[in-house]
Order: C-alpha cells, then sequence, then structure tokens
C-alpha cells in the first residue's frame, strides 16, 4: 500500500497533485510521501514486535537525511556501509549505538571515524578486516560489538545474480564452516567483542523461505559456539524484504514475520538481540521519479517516449532488469490503472520504449510498454523508485541530479534542490593545476 493514487486522472501524492508539484519544482523531480514511508516502517516493526528488534534502516537504500530523520522519529536505528553513511546517520540524528557498520571493504579511516563516533556493532566480512579494526580500536581506546557476518550459502532462486549476496562464492562473509575457528582466534579480544552473528541474503528475498533456511543453519552454529563458550547475544538477519513493484506480487510483512519470528522466538527470550536492516520494503514505494516527455519519436517497428530522465537517475531497469510501473501523471478516466502491473486491460494504449536522454541503447526505463498515449510535455511517473533510485543517480552525460522533494498531507516541500552546472564542476574548478611531472 502506499500514497500515489490517481484521483479523477489525476496522480496524487498523498493529498497533493504530483502535476503541481511538478510544476512548482521542475523535474526531473524524485518525489516520496512521508505516511508511506512511516506506513512501511511502522508495518514491518509491529509485524516483529514480539522480537522487539533494533529495526536498522539500510541507508543505502534512500539516504536523503530529511527521510532518515523521520525514520530516526519513529526509533530506527541505521544499517550504514561506509564511513559517509556513518556521517548521514550522524547527521539524521540515530542513535549510533544501535547503528551496524557493514561492508568487505572498510578503510582504516572509516573505521575510525565510526568509533570515534560510537557506532555499536562492526559486521565484520573478513580475518584480516577483524584484526584491522580490532587494532584500530584498541589504539584509539575505543571498544565496540563485532558481528561476524556469515555466509549460509543460501539464495532465493528469484534474485537477480547482482544482488544475490548469500550464496557461496559470493564476496561477503565468511564460509558458515570457517565460524568456529573464527570464534576460537578472536572471541576474546579485549576492543573489539566479538559476541554477534550476522547474515544477510540477497536482495529481494521473495518469501521467509530462504530466511528460514539461513536460520536453520545459523541457529545450530550459534549453540554451538555457546557450547563451546562463546556468548553470543545479538542475531542480525539483514534486509531484503520485498517491495510492491506489482500490486500484490509481494509478500506482505504478516506473511514474512509468520514463518521467521517463531525461529528467533529462543535467542530473544534467552536475552538476545535481534535486528533487521529493512531498506528497500520501506523507501521503494514511498517514492516516484517524475520525468517530463520531451518528444515521442519512431524507429524501425518501435515507437520511443523520450523524458528528460533515464538511467542517470535511475539504473534499476538498465543494471538489473528491473520491472518498475511506468504511466502517465494525468490520463483521461478509462486510462486510470486499477493495479500496477504488465497487463493493463484498457482500449487505446499504444506499445512503446520509455527512455531517457543518455547516449547509450541501454538508457530505458521501460521496454516495450502499453501506455495511455502522451505527448510533448506531459508528466511520467516511474513509481516504487524511492529506493536504489538516487543514491544511484550518477552526472553521466554532465546531468545533473533531480531535486527530491517530500510530501506530507496536503504539504509538500524540497528536501534536496536540484543539482546545477556549477554543482557539477565546482570540484573541479576548486583546485589549483598541479604541475605534471614525468
Ligand atoms: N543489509 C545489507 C548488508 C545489505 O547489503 C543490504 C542491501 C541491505 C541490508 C538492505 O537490503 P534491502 O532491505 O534494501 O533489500 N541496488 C539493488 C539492491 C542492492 C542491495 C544491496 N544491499 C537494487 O536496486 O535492486
Amino acid at each position: 500500500m502506499d500514497h500515489f493514487q490517481y484521483r479523477d486522472g489525476q496522480l496524487f501524492c498523498e493529498d497533493v497533485a504530483v502535476d503541481r508539484i511538478a510544476r512548482d519544482l521542475g523535474t526531473p523531480l524524485y518525489l516520496y510521501s512521508k505516511a508511506t514511508l512511516v506506513h512501511h516502517y511502522r508495518g514491518l516493526a509491529d509485524a516483529f514486535a514480539e522480537l522487539d528488534p533494533w529495526v536498522c534502516y539500510s541507508i543505502k537504500s534512500c539516504g536523503n537525511l530529511h527521510l532518515c530523520k523521520t525514520l530516526v522519529e519513529q526509533g530506527a536505528g541505521m544499517d550504514v556501509v561506509s564511513g559517509g553513511e556513518v556521517h548521514r546517520a550522524r547527521l539524521a540524528g540515530a542513535d549510533l549505538s544501535k547503528c551496524v557498520f557493514a561492508g568487505v571493504g572498510k578503510t582504516d579511516a572509516e573505521i575510525a571515524y565510526a568509533l570515534e563516533h560510537g557506532v555499536g556493532v562492526f559486521n565484520i566480512e573478513s580475518e584480516p578486516e577483524f584484526e584491522n579494526v580490532a587494532a584500530i580500536a584498541q589504539r584509539m581506546g575505543r571498544t565496540a560489538r563485532a558481528a561476524l557476518r556469515v555466509n549460509p550459502d543460501v539464495a532465493d532462486s528469484k534474485t537477480h545474480a547482482k544482488t544475490t549476496t548469500g550464496a557461496k562464492a559470493t564476496k561477503f562473509g565468511v564460509d558458515l564452516e570457517r565460524a568456529p575457528a573464527f570464534f576460537a582466534r578472536y572471541g576474546k579480544h579485549p576492543a573489539l567483542k566479538l559476541t554477534a552473528v550476522h547474515i544477510h541474503i540477497g536482495s529481494p528475498i521473495y518469501s521467509a523461505e530462504p530466511y528460514v533456511r539461513a536460520l536453520d543453519k545459523v541457529l545450530p552454529m550459534i549453540d554451538d559456539l555457546r557450547e563451546a563458550g562463546h556468548t553470543i547475544d545479538l542475531l542480525d538477519i539483514g534486509g531484503g524484504f520485498a517491495a510492491d513493484y506489482e500490486t500484490g506480487a509481494s509478500p506482505n510483512y504478516a506473511d514474512y514475520a509468520k514463518d521467521i519470528v517463531p525461529k528467533l522466538r529462543r535467542f530473544k527470550k534467552e536475552g538476545g538481540t535481534i535486528v533487521i536492516e529493512p531498506g528497500r520494503t520501506i523507501a521503494a514505494n514511498a517514492g516516484v521519479l517524475v520525468g517530463r516527455v520531451q518528444y515521442v519519436k519512431t524507429g524501425g517497428p518501435k515507437k520511443f517516449v523520450i523524458l528528460d530522465t533515464g538511467m542517470n537517475h535511475l539504473i534499476r531497469p538498465t543494471l538489473y532488469n528491473a520491472w518498475q510501473f511506468v504511466w502517465p501523471t494525468s490520463v483521461a478516466p478509462n486510462h486510470t490503472p486499477e493495479r500496477r502491473g504488465p497487463d493493463q486491460p484498457m482500449p487505446g494504449l499504444e506499445t512503446c520504449d520509455v527512455v531517457g536522454p543518455v547516449c547509450e541503447t541501454g538508457d530505458y526505463l521501460a521496454q516495450d510498454r502499453a501506455l495511455p498515449p502522451v505527448a510533448r510535455g506531459d508528466l511520467v511517473a516511474v513509481f516504487s523508485s524511492g529506493a536504489y533510485g538516487m543514491v544511484m543517480a550518477s552526472n553521466y552525460n554532465a546531468l545533473p541530479r533531480p531535486a527530491e522533494a517530500l510530501v506530507e498531507g496536503d504539504d509538500y516541500r524540497l528536501i534536496r534542490r536540484r543539482e546545477t552546472y556549477e554543482d557539477l564542476v565546482g570540484p573541479e574548478l576548486e583546485v589549483e593545476p598541479q604541475p605534471v611531472t614525468a
């Protein structure tokens, strides 16, 4: 469920017409609904309430500070993956002691920055990384908790290969079999206290079943570790909960919780802390990307609708063949979609590719899509773009990134101004030309 709905043929975000906002703020524009963001956060937190988990929102999915602040107000911690994301979490006012720092390639500077600001849990992905974080913590006179990220060798066959992380021979975590030796070697470190376990099997995971399969491997491993004398007081089950790209095609929160919560009941009862790291499921349906039709043209048998935005601002269709619902923001009443999905049983639709301005054939947002007729100047929305949208946008072709705006009820405000040409060249103009030596 989200708050992007058509009323009398006009797309509304909560109680504001999207066309009105686009007229005021221009396009391309990422537009978010606060009520949707909060609704998703609450829905997930409530479904897992019995476990009273830390809900560590995965900043990488959508990092705008104003949105992060909204989630912090709801009680969210943060899942961060870089120094820059620690910085965002700080500025959003998150309780850093309830933040988890993941990532296979943490640099010394990032580790020091996170320790300095009291990030609570380091999700450790390899032996050399443990040694490095521990040494830096010791040098700084800081302590932190470490969670060993194990690779349970579990995948969801529906997850795209590029975002499958829990299968063997991905770069993430250490193989399950190496966990006992890892704990034996590092389990007593005074500065980096290894008392936790982390998994994250991929994104999105389309049912509870792969989580259950992973937990069926990890929970016995935790029992063995405890038997060997180790304390395990935190279990982070990662993110991956799906979003509603197509109406009704993804499980709801109760579906996930029904199978996952019982698995974790004993761990919780024994005093353990559960962490979840949702990103997509909270942010995806809370945002749309709005672009304006520049031209409509034909090429061979194809019709192309060319927008002022494309793979430069939303790379998911190009990178993962991701399917996202695309529809004009203003349509005739008989072109109002009842659900978001590939089949739209309506008269008068025209099959087209919705493409961007970038000089690459792979620059498309939708291919072979049946759409109501559009003309130059019309607005088109790409739905479910809140997650992995703006955060993956680039300046390719020297195209500035979009503005971002947030709707709350019948009100809206800019939460990131549109980039300018000056923003594009500023970092180059700031430096003095350096002499080049042979
Ligand atoms: N935790 C860890 C350690 C992760 O690597 C990720 C996502 C998450 C949590 C959050 O996963 P989520 O709840 O959002 O599924 N760019 C891709 C998705 C990449 C996911 C990367 N890691 C896409 O657009 O589909």
